[in-house]
C-alpha cells in the first residue's frame, strides 16, 4: 500500500458531496491520492450528515465495520468529517477511541495539517465554525462526466426549529460571484453539461450587493450547452426578480425545489418557517404564471411535536393543492440543540409512520398523474448514456428533472439535447421515442454539424 492514499465515503445532502471533492481539492495539492477502495487507502474518511437520527446511527454503523481496517493496520488514521464531527465531537474522541480525526465542515483547510498530527499518534482536531470560510479559492476535485454540484454558499441563518443545520454548518456567507462564474466556465471547458448551484437557502446569496437572480443569470450566460440547476429555495426570499431571471434563460431549469415542510400555518409557526401556507401557495401561483410550466418539489416533515389529524390533512391538502412533481419526505426526527427538541416529541412513533406513509402515497398517485399527462408530448432530453437496464435504450432528464428512456440511437451521445416524444409513463419515469437533436432549447439542430 501507498502511503497518503485516501478513501472518502459521503452522506447526507448534495453540499457534503460537494464538500468531499473540496476536500479532495485540497488533499490533492499537497500529494495525496484518492482511492475508491478503502481497502487500498491509510486514509479513511466519512463525511457525515446529522439531518436526522437515522442518518448518525447508519455512520456509527460503518464506523463499527471500519475498524476491521484499523485491526488490519494501526496506522490507518479514520477521520469524520462534516456535520456530526460539529454536533458530537465529544462523544467521538472519548468514546470512539479508534476515530483518529474529527474535522467540521469550515476547518477543511488544515486537514493537510490535521492528518499528520493523527499520524503522529495524537487526535486531529478542527471544529471551529467560521464567519468568513467559502474556500472559493479551491478548486474541487471532479471526475471528468456530465453534471457537477457547486455550492454557492455555505451555512445557514433560518433557524428553523427542528434543524441542525445552522449548529453544524454555522452562518450564512455566500461564495464571490466570479469564482462561481470561473468554476462554470473550467467545467464548460471539460465538456460539463449541467450544474447544480448549491445552499442551504439560495435565495439569500449576496455577493456584495449582487443577488441569486444575479449569479443565476451570470451562470446562464457562460455556456449556453449547460444546464443551470439550483436547490434550496425558501419561500420567504424567493424574489420576483429570480422569477423572471428563470423565465428569461432557456438553461435555467424550470424546476423550482421549494420546502413547504407542514400545510399547517399553526406548525408553520411553532417551526419558525416564517410563511403561512396562504403566501406560499401565492408564491407557486405567482411562479407558474411567470415559468410556464414550471415544475417543483417539496420536502415534508411528518409528526412535529404536537401535529394533530387535522395538521395532517392540511398536509396532504397543500400537496394536491401544489401537485408537486417530487417529494422528499421524513419523519420527524429530535435534535440536540434545536428549539423544538425542548418541546415534548408527542406524536407517536407508529402515527408519525402512518401519517408519512399517507404522504408518500398521494405523492406518487400525484406523480404518476403528471406523468400521464406528458404522454404525446414533446421533450427536451439531456442524454446522460446507457440506461440502468438495457443497452438498447439511453437515458437523460428533462429541464424538470424527470428521468426519460428511449431506444438508442448511433447519431446520439451522451451530452446531446434530444427532443423525445413521450409515450408510456410511470410514477417515476417517462419513456419515448427520439424525434431530432436539438439545443437546450428545443430548437432543432443539424445530426452532421
Ligand atoms: N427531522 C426530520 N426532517 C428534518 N429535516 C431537517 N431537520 C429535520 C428533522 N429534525 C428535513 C427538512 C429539510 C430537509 C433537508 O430535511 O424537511 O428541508
Ligand atoms: Fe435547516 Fe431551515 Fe436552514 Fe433548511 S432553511 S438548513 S431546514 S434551518
Amino acid at each position: 500500500m501507498t502511503k497518503n492514499n485516501v478513501y472518502i465515503e459521503t452522506y447526507g445532502c448534495q453540499m457534503n458531496v460537494a464538500d468531499s471533492e473540496l476536500v479532495m481539492g485540497i488533499l490533492q495539492k499537497k500529494g495525496y491520492q484518492l482511492t475508491s477502495e478503502a481497502d487500498n487507502a491509510n486514509i479513511i474518511l466519512l463525511n457525515t450528515c446529522s439531518v436526522r437520527d437515522n442518518a448518525e446511527q447508519r455512520i456509527y454503523g460503518r464506523l463499527g465495520n471500519l475498524k476491521k481496517y484499523k485491526d488490519q493496520n494501526p496506522q490507518t488514521v479514520i477521520g469524520i468529517l462534516g456535520c456530526m464531527a460539529e454536533r458530537l465531537r465529544e462523544d467521538l474522541v472519548e468514546s470512539k477511541k479508534m476515530v483518529d480525526l474529527v474535522v467540521g465542515p469550515d476547518e477543511y483547510r488544515r486537514l493537510p495539517e490535521l492528518i499528520d498530527t493523527a499520524f503522529t499518534g495524537e487526535k486531529g482536531i478542527g471544529v471551529k465554525l467560521s464567519r468568513t470560510e467559502t474556500y472559493d479559492d479551491i478548486i474541487p476535485f471532479r471526475e471528468d462526466g456530465l453534471s457537477a454540484w457547486i455550492s454557492v454558499m455555505r451555512g445557514c441563518d433560518k433557524f428553523c426549529t427542528f434543524c441542525v443545520v445552522p449548529f453544524t454548518r454555522g452562518r450564512e456567507r455566500s461564495r464571490n460571484l466570479e469564482s462561481v462564474v470561473d468554476e462554470i466556465k473550467q467545467l464548460s471547458e471539460r465538456g460539463f453539461r449541467e450544474v447544480s448551484l448549491l445552499g442551504q437557502n439560495v435565495n439569500s446569496y449576496n455577493d456584495n450587493g449582487r443577488d441569486f437572480a444575479d449569479l443565476l443569470a451570470a451562470a446562464a450566460n457562460v455556456d449556453r450547452l449547460i444546464r443551470v440547476r439550483f436547490t434550496t429555495s425558501h419561500p420567504q426570499d424567493l424574489s420576483d426578480k429570480l422569477l423572471y431571471t428563470i423565465a428569461e434563460h432557456p438553461n435555467l431549469c424550470n424546476y423550482i425545489h421549494l420546502p413547504v415542510q407542514s400545510g399547517s400555518d399553526r406548525i408553520l409557526k411553532l417551526m419558525n418557517r416564517t410563511y403561512t401556507v396562504e403566501h406560499y401557495l401565492n408564491i407557486i401561483e405567482k411562479a407558474r404564471k411567470i415559468i410556464p410550466g414550471v415544475s417543483f418539489s417539496t420536502d415534508i416533515i411528518s409528526g412535529f411535536p404536537t401535529e394533530t389529524y387535522e395538521d395532517h390533512i392540511m398536509t396532504l391538502d397543500v400537496m394536491q393543492n401544489v401537485q408537486y412533481d417530487g417529494a422528499y419526505m421524513f419523519k420527524y426526527s429530535p435534535r440536540e440543540g434545536t428549539k423544538a427538541y425542548k418541546i415534548d416529541d408527542d406524536v407517536p412513533e407508529e402515527t408519525k409512520a402512518k401519517r408519512l406513509n399517507d404522504i408518500i402515497d398521494l405523492q406518487q398517485s400525484i406523480s404518476y398523474e403528471i406523468n400521464q399527462k406528458m404522454i404525446d408530448k414533446d421533450e427536451v432530453v439531456l442524454v446522460e448514456g446507457q440506461s440502468k437496464k438495457s443497452d438498447q435504450f439511453l437515458a437523460g432528464r428533462t429541464d424538470t428533472n424527470k428521468v426519460v428512456i428511449f431506444p438508442v440511437n448511433d447519431e446520439i451521445k451522451t451530452g446531446d439535447y434530444v427532443k423525445v416524444k413521450i409515450n408510456r409513463a410511470t410514477s417515476a419515469t417517462l419513456f419515448g421515442d427520439l424525434i431530432e437533436v436539438v439545443n437546450p432549447s428545443g430548437e432543432k439542430i443539424s445530426l452532421t454539424a
